[in-house]
């Protein structure tokens, strides 16, 4: 039966290359994001790529709790799989104890409360058993990038609590955790060729990551053969932390 997956942030970057991946493997996508028009042009793009239209789009603010309700109420009884995509860096051009502040506490919304969110809002309807809930948290969640890497760690520790909670309705919970994939929203504005050969410089295979490994990994752990793993948190950046420890 085809799945039906839901991938936040799935417009660009990773959860685009996750949705396209699960959408070429024959399962239905909803991708969520904030912005209308990248999400459109990401599934028509996808839809036209595998021949068939199995990604639809469905604009949310993710750390909005009205725009999560209305996600959840929108979408069909039975979802299958649930990548926690979006997420990323918050800057705040505020030197303050106040802008400090505020950039924590947004960078924990952004990659920690929205997960929990549209978990709380979709368990009810996750297919059991066989539902699988995928976080893609980060390499810096193992050491280092300040409030990033400290949401990122929280992600971890939730995966794994999670798991547990969920493991005996046959539900699985695993994070992936990347390292340097520069093709991506996360770094367009800093993406120069200096920062390229430092990130590289720090991975000892020697190149960056590319979305569509990132996406290989999801969809493994997303699948129905990788029921037996759950709590996880997959590293997927080359042997980068082989350098950063
Ligand atoms: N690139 C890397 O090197 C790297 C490494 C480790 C981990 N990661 C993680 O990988 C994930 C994907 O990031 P990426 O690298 O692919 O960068 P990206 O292209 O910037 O992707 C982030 C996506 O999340 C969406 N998003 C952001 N805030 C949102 C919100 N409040 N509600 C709904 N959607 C939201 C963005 O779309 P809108 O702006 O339209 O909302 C965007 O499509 C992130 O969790 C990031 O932390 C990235």
């Amino acid at each position: 039966m085809t799945r039906l997956a839901v991938v936040t942030g799935g417009g660009t970057g990773i959860g685009r290359a996750i949705a396209e991946r699960m959408a070429s493997d024959g399962d239905r996508v909803v991708i969520v994001g904030r912005r209308a028009d990248v999400l459109d042009e990401a599934a028509k793009e996808i839809n036209a790529q595998v021949g068939a239209d199995r990604v639809f789009t469905w604009p949310a603010d993710v750390t909005s709790v009205a725009d999560v309700t209305a996600l959840a109420d929108g979408l069909p009884d039975h979802v299958d799989v649930l990548v926690h995509n979006a997420g990323g860096s918050v800057t705040v051009d505020d030197e303050s104890l106040a802008g400090t502040a505020r950039r924590w506490i947004e960078t924990y919304r952004l990659n920690v409360v929205s997960a929990v969110l549209l978990t709380e809002a979709l368990l009810p309807r996750l297919t059991r058993p066989g539902g699988r809930i995928v976080a893609v948290s980060s390499v810096a969640s193992l050491k280092g990038a300040g409030s990033y890497g400290a949401a990122k760690a929280a992600v971890n520790n939730w995966v794994t609590d999670l798991a547990g909670q969920l493991a005996p309705e046959g539900i699985t919970v695993n994070a992936v955790a990347p390292g340097f994939v520069p093709e991506t929203g996360f770094w367009d504005s800093r993406r120069t060729d200096a920062l390229i050969a430092d990130r590289v410089s720090k991975t000892p295979v020697g190149r960056p990551g590319t979305p569509a490994e990132i996406a290989a990994l999801v969809a493994h752990l997303a699948s129905a053969e990788a029921g037996f793993t759950t709590g996880q948190v997959v590293g997927i950046h080359g042997g980068m932390v082989l350098a950063r420890l």
